[in-house]
């Protein structure tokens, strides 16, 4: 299949068709999702969450993010990879920081990586750009923030905030973002930045009118049970599918059912 990259997604924005993107943390993942079809597949940072059950994205480490990336790369065929940058590694130095894109493209084998932030870190997009590194901009709900923001509630309501992040988002284009994803931010606001920018916004809680969108693949499987904001569907409910299926697995390995004799060598 032909393989989608920066360019591709950039040109799906100009003709007005939809992108689809999904999160994928392993091999196997990746292959599924791939091989459904969807164009980009992010490594987000949320491995830290629903991959090694922090509360938050702050633990995630250049090694951690490495290993899932180079998991979900040999794993792919034709989609796009993003691999997230993690916390603290972007936001000391511009050096620092295309170090760490660098080891995610030559390391791991991504394709593009993505850094939570405005116009405080677009020197250092502009620096990874330039070394050929495709960057993907992440503005709203920026959960290696989290701390700052104090909630994981809708941000950019007040007028202030939703022109800072307009601004935002204007200042990313210039610095050489090919997209930039929304989260978790009025709909209205969001399709104003879709309509400002010539690269395509991915929306996850941001509304329908984003060039395309994302969510983190656990959740649309419904293998959390606990996580359910208003911007979630599921389309299975694989953590009831999974727990009927352990329990049928147990109830026939204690009747002596599991294993029949068509299950075992002679
Ligand atoms: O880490 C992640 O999964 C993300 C998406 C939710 C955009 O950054
Ligand atoms: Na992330």
């Amino acid at each position: 299949p032909e393989k989608i990259t920066t360019q591709t997604v950039v040109e799906m924005k100009r003709n007005g068709e939809k992108i689809s993107m999904l999160t994928a943390y392993d091999y196997t993942m990746a292959g599924i999702i791939d091989g459904a079809g969807v164009e980009v597949i992010l490594v987000g940072d949320s491995a830290s969450n629903v991959m090694a059950g922090h509360d938050t994205t702050i633990p995630m480490t250049m090694d951690h993010m490495i290993y899932h990336t180079s998991c979900v790369v040999r794993g792919v065929e034709r989609a796009l990879v993003i691999a997230d940058l993690p916390f603290m590694s972007y936001q000391v130095t511009a050096k620092e920081a295309l170090i760490s894109a660098g080891r995610m493209m030559k390391e791991a084998g991504a394709h593009a990586v993505k850094l939570e932030g405005g116009k405080s870190i677009c020197s250092t997009v502009q620096r990874i750009v330039d070394a050929g590194i495709p960057v993907m901009g992440h503005l709203g709900l920026t959960p290696q923030s989290i701390y700052k923001f104090g909630t994981y509630k809708v941000r950019a309501k007040e007028e202030q905030e939703a022109d800072q992040l307009l601004e935002d988002a204007k200042a990313l284009e210039e610095a050489g973002v090919f997209s930039i994803v929304l989260e978790k931010i009025p709909a209205d606001l969001a399709k104003k930045v879709t309509d400002s920018v010539s690269v395509p916004t991915i929306g996850i809680g941001a509304g329908r009118q984003c060039d395309g969108q994302v969510l983190v693949i656990h959740d649309m499987l419904g293998l959390n049970k606990d996580f359910s904001p208003r911007f979630l569907r599921r389309y299975e409910d694989l953590h009831s599918k999974m727990t009927d299926a352990v329990t049928h697995y147990i109830k026939d390995v204690k009747s002596g059912d599991f294993p029949n004799v068509d299950e075992q060598y002679s």
